[in-house]
């Protein structure tokens, strides 16, 4: 390749392995978030992945980790997300050629197609903060992975919980729903009080925010308010963090879905008073409308005789 002429864009030491993906096609990928290749090198780093092993791409957007992770660690892969649609998917995963190991799915990620217990792991790349901080969603996630099976997440967070007050320097970007985003340590604890899963890694990525926002220079380069507030926090709240869980084998799930039966008893709505009219008279009391009718029935002429 002549060098003068190479493009350097996107070009990163710290992800050998992203850096070698064409940037006109990680950039064609993106779907309104960070570098997926990088959070995704980076959170497999450690996952001793294998080959054949299957795994959930969880809200994976364009699917690039999907096709990134099938490549470099020839797993198979289910794609799975909301607002990106199978079929554009299925698309980009022909072309890049792995079609034969990643599985485009579109499926919300609280209303899962899966069987119980089908991967060996759930990754998630910058997604995972749209559903995962409900309290009980960790319950309904974890019956997909097997028991001793990982659930991996990365993506944009805080370096320490905020409190009320959004420092001044990033109250120009911030709006309410990045209260979503949350601190390594904050996700472990959201984890490990459940007992469902015992976490085995929670951190955030060295010079996070410097990649944050190498990123956002190449793709939105635009954006100024969100290039000020990373430059003027320098760090200090904002970069990306990884959480690896696995699921403990003796953990019990609660089955969420119970379902009642159906039956209806009529009971009196109060214990006495005039309300008992809801059920014992009330003008309007399937009795009291039986009665009214029965006293306007015409008693003689025309209609004596119906
Ligand atoms: C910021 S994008 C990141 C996409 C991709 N993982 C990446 O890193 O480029 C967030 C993704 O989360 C997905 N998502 C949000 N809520 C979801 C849900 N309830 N079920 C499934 N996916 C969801 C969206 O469809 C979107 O693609």
């Amino acid at each position: 390749m002549d060098l003068a002429n190479e493009d350097r864009r996107l070009l990163c030491e710290q992800f050998p392995r992203a850096s070698t993906y064409h940037p006109d096609w990680v950039v064609e990928s993106v779907s309104g978030g960070a570098n997926a290749l990088w959070l995704t090198e980076w959170l497999t780093a450690g996952l001793d992945l294998k080959p054949g092993m299957r795994v959930l791409d969880l809200g994976c957007g364009r699917a690039a980790s999907s096709i990134f992770m099938r490549r470099e660690f020839g797993i198979q892969v289910w794609a799975t997300d909301l607002w990106f649609g199978a079929s554009e998917n299925a698309q980009r995963i022909r072309d890049a050629g792995v079609e034969d190991g990643v599985f485009p799915i579109h499926a919300d990620a609280r209303s899962l197609p899966f069987a119980a217990e089908f991967f060996d792991a759930i990754v998630s790349i910058d997604s995972f903060v749209y559903y995962g901080t409900d309290d009980l969603y960790l319950n309904y996630i974890a019956q997909f992975v097997k028991p001793g099976g990982l659930l991996a997440i990365a993506g944009a967070g805080l370096m320490k919980e905020m409190g009320d007050a959004v420092p001044r320097h990033l109250r120009e970007w911030w709006t309410h729903e990045l209260g979503c985003l949350h601190s390594a340590t904050w996700w472990r604890r959201h984890w490990e009080r459940t007992g469902i899963l015992k976490v085995e890694v929670a951190n955030s990525m060295p010079e996070g925010w410097r990649r944050w926002l190498d990123w956002h220079q190449v793709v939105a380069p635009g954006n100024a308010v969100e290039i000020k507030a990373l430059e003027a926090d320098r760090g200090k709240n904002l970069g990306y963090v990884r959480v690896v869980g696995r699921r403990q084998p003796d953990a019990k799930l609660s089955d969420l879905n119970m379902s009642m039966p159906v039956q209806y008893t009529r009971e009196p709505l109060l214990r006495s008073g005039p309300d008992q009219r809801a059920l014992t008279g009330g003008a309007n009391s399937p009795s009291k409308r039986r009665a009214a009718t029965r006293r306007t029935k015409p008693q003689s002429g025309r209609h004596a005789a119906s």
